[in-house]
């Protein structure tokens, strides 16, 4: 489904602040499996994120999604096929624009309709049926103005935007992290039964590593531009906070050191 092959990113080359953000980075997705990415500040989750989605191209290495060569794809390509929710409510939805047009907008972008912000019954019918699964009332609330929604309301609106037609990969940058912890078990339960209901291919990143060993089928500990521990099945399910922070010193040589990572629960 997704096989990323040696993968480099530098940043700066040949300044003196050249950093290496993925250094020869292989990793391979198969279809449905939903992947947790753990990691220190700057260990290059998120610019593994931004090589999948095309913010830049690589410096080396190659990506495959579903058997197409994104590689050299812009980036409004690969968006067609490609979901993605940010740490900020604030992206990812127009402000001005009601849940209604904002869902619209985002059906007729990746079907065959011209591109539209007013739906048509069906696709009013089909909005509200998926707002209604989200148990937060948004389907009794179509025509307001995406601005005047919760932090929670908005990440909720946002997933949908990016899920309403199914893609091929879904990527969660630290959606929650901005949300009051109530919230934010909220948006990771509607997160998960949508992950589940409609069987996307998805990767989460996240600073809750309890969180992160729980959730999905498969947890990646990134560091350093690379991917460090690959874990899942019953290694996974048996492992504990302590034992991963044991498992990166042995490698590392160093305490495992963050100042967002959740090292506990
Ligand atoms: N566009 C850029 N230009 C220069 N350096 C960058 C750029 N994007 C990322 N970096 C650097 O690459 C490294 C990896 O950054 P990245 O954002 O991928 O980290 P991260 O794992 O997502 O960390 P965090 O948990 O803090 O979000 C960091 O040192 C960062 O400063
Ligand atoms: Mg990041």
């Amino acid at each position: 489904m997704l096989e990323i092959t040696n993968a480099v990113k530098v940043f700066a080359k040949g300044t003196p602040i050249e950093h290496t953000a993925l250094n020869h980075l292989n990793l391979t997705l198969t279809d449905g499996e939903f992947v947790t990415v753990i990691g220190s500040n700057g260990a290059g989750k998120s610019t593994l994120f931004n090589a999948i989605c095309g913010t830049f191209l690589l410096d080396k290495g190659r990506i495959l999604l579903d058997g197409t060569d994104l590689t050299h794809m812009p980036e409004h390509k690969r968006a067609l096929m490609i979901g993605r929710v940010f740490q900020d409510p604030m992206k990812g939805t127009a402000p001005h624009m009601t849940i209604e047009e904002n869902l619209s907008l985002a059906h007729s972008r990746s079907t065959a309709r011209p591109l539209s912000f007013a739906p048509s019954k069906k696709q009013t019918a089909l909005f509200r049926d998926r707002l209604a699964a989200f148990h937060m009332g948004l389907e009794d609330r179509m025509k307001t103005q995406v601005g005047l929604l919760s932090g929670g309301e908005r990440q909720a609106v946002t997933l949908l935007m990016c899920t309403i037609v199914t893609p091929k990969l879904l990527l969660l940058d630290e959606h929650t992290a901005a949300l009051d912890p109530a919230t934010a078990e909220q948006v990771m339960e509607i997160t998960r039964k949508t992950v589940e209901t409609y069987r996307l291919t998805t990767m989460m990143i996240t600073h809750n590593i309890s969180q992160a060993l729980t959730t999905g089928t498969r947890t990646l500990m990134m560091d350093e531009g690379e991917v460090l521990f690959d874990m899942d099945g019953a290694g996974r399910a048996r492992m504990t906070v302590d034992d991963l922070m044991r498992m990166y010193s042995g490698t590392r040589h160093k305490a495992l050191d963050s100042d967002r990572m959740l090292l506990k629960k």
